[in-house]
C-alpha cells in the first residue's frame, strides 16, 4: 500500500525535471561570453559578442551541439580584472556555466583563467595574446585554458622585423602603460626583437591607464626624433597619444599591435602608420570572403579581427565538444589538444602551452583605411 503512494511524488519529480532538460531533444547547454561592452574599448566587446553569437546561431539552426541547443549568457566584463572576475564567478556560480568564451583583454583574461581553473571551467579566449593567459608563473600549462590567437612574443617580433627589414628604420620610441599586461608585454617583446635585429630604442617611457596628458613624454620623443613611434596600446589610448604627438610636431611613423583594430581608431592621427593584426577582411581566401559576406549580411558591417576570432573560438570549442562526445570540460580540453581546425583566421593546432601557431598580418593606414600589406608566418 505504501509503495503505491511513493509513485505520486516520483511522477511529479519526473514531470518537473523533464522540461528542464528539454524533453526528448537533448536539452540545452549554457555558454558564457565575457567581453567589454561598455567603456573605452566597447567596440572590442560588441564585435566579440557578434562573432560568437553568429557561430552559435549557426550551430543552433543546425541542431545544436551534441543534440543540445546552445544558450548564451553575455556579461560585460569591461576589459578589467575586477569586473571580469566577478562576471566569471557570476556565470559559473549562478548560471552554472562550464564554458567561457572570453575575455578579450589579457589583463582580464589572466585573472579569469585563475577562477576557471579553480572551478573546473574551460576558458577559450578569442583574442588575449599575453603568454600568461594559458601558462602559470612556473611555466606550467593551465589545463583548461585555451586561446584562438597567436601570442605577443610573435606579434612583437613581427612588428620589429617589419620595421627593420621592410621600412628600413633604425630607431624607435616606445610608450607603454606599465600596468597593462598586454601593453607592457608587447612593448617588451617589440623592444627585444628590434634591438636583436640591430635597431635602437631611443625612448622608453611609461604612463598609466588614467593619464590623459602625454606632453612630458612626447617632448622626449620629439627631441629624440626617432624613425618610428611604437604604441602597443588599445585604440582609445592610441587616439589620445597620437593626436597629442601630431600636435607636438612628432613626425615618426606610428606603429602598433592588434589593439588598434577598431572602427573607432582615429585614422587621421595615425595616417601612414602600420599595425600587426590577426586577420584582414581583404584576404582573398574563400573561407575569409564567405565569412565576410555572411557577417555583413547579418550585422551590416565588415567583421574586424575580434569578430572573426570570436567566431573561430566558438566554432573550435563546439567542434571539440562534438569530438569529445561530452560536455565535461576536461574531456573537451583533451579533444582541443588533439585536434586541428581549419577556421576563418587560418589553421589552428595547439602547442603544449595551448597556443595556436598562426600567421600575423600587417595593415597600413592609408587614406583613413587599414589596408592589407603582408602576411607573416611564424
Ligand atoms: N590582444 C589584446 C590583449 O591581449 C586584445 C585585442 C585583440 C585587442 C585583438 C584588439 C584586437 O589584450
Amino acid at each position: 500500500m505504501r509503495a503505491r503512494f511513493l509513485w505520486i511524488p516520483m511522477l511529479i519529480v519526473a514531470l518537473v525535471a523533464l522540461p528542464a532538460c528539454g524533453g526528448g531533444d537533448g536539452g540545452t547547454l549554457k555558454i558564457a561570453i565575457l567581453a567589454p561592452l561598455s567603456g573605452d574599448v566597447a567596440t572590442f566587446g560588441e564585435s566579440t559578442r557578434d562573432g560568437a553569437m553568429m557561430a552559435i546561431d549557426e550551430w543552433n539552426a543546425d541542431g545544436g551541439v551534441l543534440g543540445k541547443q546552445i544558450e548564451t549568457v553575455v556579461e560585460d566584463s569591461q576589459c578589467n580584472a575586477e569586473a571580469a572576475v566577478s562576471a566569471a564567478n557570476k556565470v559559473i556560480d549562478q548560471d552554472g556555466v562550464k564554458f567561457i568564451i572570453g575575455e578579450v583583454c589579457s589583463s582580464a583574461s589572466i585573472p579569469v583563467s585563475e577562477v576557471a581553473m579553480a572551478k573546473g571551467v574551460l576558458q577559450m579566449s578569442p583574442t588575449s595574446t599575453n603568454p600568461s593567459v594559458t601558462v602559470d608563473e612556473f611555466g606550467k600549462t593551465k589545463g583548461l585554458i585555451f586561446r584562438a590567437c597567436f601570442i605577443d612574443p610573435f606579434q612583437g617580433t613581427v612588428a620589429a622585423k617589419f620595421a627593420l627589414d621592410n621600412l628600413g628604420v633604425k630607431t624607435a620610441a616606445v610608450l607603454l602603460d606599465q600596468g597593462n599586461d598586454y601593453v607592457r608585454g608587447l612593448a617588451e617583446y617589440f623592444r627585444d626583437a628590434f634591438e636583436a635585429g640591430g635597431g635602437q630604442v631611443v625612448v622608453w617611457e611609461t604612463y598609466t591607464g588614467e593619464d590623459q596628458d602625454f606632453s612630458a613624454i612626447l617632448t622626449k620623443v620629439k627631441d629624440a626624433a626617432p624613425d618610428i613611434l611604437y604604441l602597443p596600446d588599445y585604440y582609445s589610448t592610441v587616439n589620445l597619444i597620437a593626436a597629442q604627438a601630431r600636435e607636438k610636431g612628432v613626425t615618426a611613423v606610428m606603429m602598433g599591435g592588434d589593439g588598434w583594430d577598431s572602427p573607432d581608431l582615429d585614422t587621421s592621427v595615425v595616417e601612414g602608420g602600420y599595425h600587426t593584426n590577426h586577420y584582414s577582411a581583404d584576404d582573398p581566401r574563400p573561407e575569409v570572403q564567405d565569412f565576410v559576406s555572411k557577417y555583413q549580411e547579418k550585422y551590416g558591417a565588415v567583421p574586424d579581427a575580434l569578430a572573426t576570432l570570436a567566431y573561430d573560438a566558438t566554432n573550435i570549442l563546439l567542434l571539440a565538444m562534438e569530438e569529445a562526445g561530452s560536455t565535461d570540460p576536461a574531456a573537451v580540453a583533451k579533444a582541443l589538444e588533439d585536434m586541428s581546425f581549419d577556421v576563418v583566421s587560418g589553421n589552428i593546432t595547439y602547442d603544449e602551452l595551448h597556443n595556436p601557431i598562426k600567421s600575423a598580418v600587417i595593415l597600413h593606414i592609408q587614406d583613413g583605411k587599414a589596408v592589407y600589406m603582408d602576411t607573416i608566418a611564424p
